[in-house]
């Protein structure tokens, strides 16, 4: 079979690393990739968002099936183009992903679905908005409707602070496009769980819960980022709770999305915010692996990710058995000196692993080759990811390999996975 993978972070070398392994495959290219993925892939240079360049090389080069890692080529409708030309991929319509760009849209069908969530209202004019804030109790939560990078939503702790996110967003162009609606939601305080799931339109088969942490300071303190580490199977998501979310969250809002004609193929993911009293409440939907989260759930993954996901694209997921490692996993990254505002690229990487192993893996988020060397590229640079019997162990595994791995800035957060220890 031959793959290609779309996007070019930590998720992405997740997937190509899972995909490699697959005995069925017999060509895989990643666009546009990046230094890491470049040890599984062929990178090839096209970017996630160039949807008539990625069709033609899809059609070009005979793909049986295309994978997409990011959000944004699914919420431009990459899916409906290749459906158009015949090409199969995994990943949602746009009408479909519209679970993830659009927050209103995943309201009203939570609403309709009765999926447990926030309470929360709509708006895209600024006096009923700030009119219905000053009826909240804080603290409350205000959300950019569209696409915004995971930045577009703001905790305010004050009457005054609601009332300047929502004028900042309605009537500031802050977020652009993204914030020219507003969604105004009730603030539930709790522990978060990352719930993933393969979905056909018909049949959802849940990933191992999974938590990630996404501030930039330990004991989850700072700037929220794109998130500093992750480990699975998260305690937080026990057996009866797991069940809970597959049947009041997830199927909903599968079958909601058929009945609304917009049948979801791909990844549904399900972040939860899990109350004290245990009842889960659901914060956001994406239509896509998650990241960090990727890079500790893929390893845990027994079955071949490809028999899941062809699978899934001819919607036959209720005649598969998905297995998973009894293991855990840990994953710290390691960022750039001034993430998440600015940083320098272009600085070389020493101490990385010749090779990756089962229970050790370096998946590359944002790197590059300059002259032979391997540099950093981004924010988020690399995922080092141990697997063990218990969380302690593998977190141990995973500091180790860590310190090891040496860049001029590198910073990361000694504490991952601390709420389980
Ligand atoms: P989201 O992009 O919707 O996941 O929101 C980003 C972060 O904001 C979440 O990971 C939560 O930590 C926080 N958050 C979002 N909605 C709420 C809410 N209703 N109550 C409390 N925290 C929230
Ligand atoms: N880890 C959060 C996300 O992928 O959106």
């Amino acid at each position: 079979m031959k793959v290609l993978l779309i996007g070019n972070g930590g998720r992405e070398h997740a997937l190509a690393w899972k995909i490699a392994q697959s005995p069925r495959l017999t060509k895989l290219y990643c666009a546009p990739g990046n230094a890491g993925i470049a040890q599984e892939a062929e990178c090839v240079p096209i970017k996630a968002d160039d949807l008539s360049g990625l069709t033609a090389f899809a059609l070009q080069e005979q793909i049986d099936l295309t994978i997409v890692g990011p959000e944004l080529p699914l919420s431009m409708g990459i899916a409906d183009e290749f459906r158009k030309a015949k090409l199969r991929i995994f990943g949602p319509t746009r009408n479909a992903a519209m679970i993830e760009s659009s927050k209103s849209f995943a309201k009203e069908l939570m609403v309709r679905e009765h999926i447990p969530t926030a309470f929360s209202r709509a708006f895209d004019r600024l006096e009923p908005a700030l009119a219905y804030i000053d009826t909240c109790p804080m603290p409350l939560v205000v959300k950019a409707d569209g696409l915004a990078q995971g930045k577009g939503v703001i905790i305010c702790d004050t009457l005054k602070e609601a009332k300047e996110a929502v004028t900042g967003m309605l009537e500031g162009q802050q977020f652009g496009q993204a914030g020219a609606k507003v969604v105004v939601e009730e603030f539930i305080e709790g522990e978060e769980l990352t719930v993933m799931a393969f979905a056909d339109g018909r049949t959802v088969i849940p990933m191992v819960p999974a938590q990630d942490h996404k501030r930039i300071g330990e004991g989850d303190t700072g700037l929220n980022t794109g998130g500093m580490g992750a480990y699975a199977p998260a305690p937080l998501g026990t057996p009866a709770l797991r069940e809970r979310i597959l049947k009041d969250v997830l199927y909903p809002a599968v079958t909601g999305l058929s009945r609304v004609g917009s049948p979801f193929y791909g990844i549904l993911y399900a972040g939860i915010m899990v109350r004290k009293d245990g009842q889960p409440f659901v914060l956001e939907f994406n239509a896509r692996f998650g990241d960090p989260e990727t890079q500790v759930v893929l390893p845990l993954l027994k079955t071949d990710l490809l028999d899941v996901i062809e699978a899934a694209v001819q919607h036959r997921l209720d005649q598969i058995q998905v297995e998973w490692h009894d293991q855990a996993a840990v994953c710290v990254v390691l960022t750039s000196d001034g993430y998440p505002g600015s940083y320098k690229t272009g600085i070389p990487i020493t101490g990385l692993p010749l090779a990756n192993s089962d229970s050790m893996v370096v998946f590359h988020a944002g790197t590059a080759n300059e002259d032979g060397a391997t540099v950093t590229n981004s924010g988020r640079v690399l995922g080092v990811t141990a697997l063990d019997a218990t969380i302690r162990g593998a977190q141990k595994r995973a500091y180790e390999a860590v310190e090891s791995i040496r860049f001029d800035g590198r910073y990361y957060r000694k504490d991952i996975a601390h709420r389980v220890l």
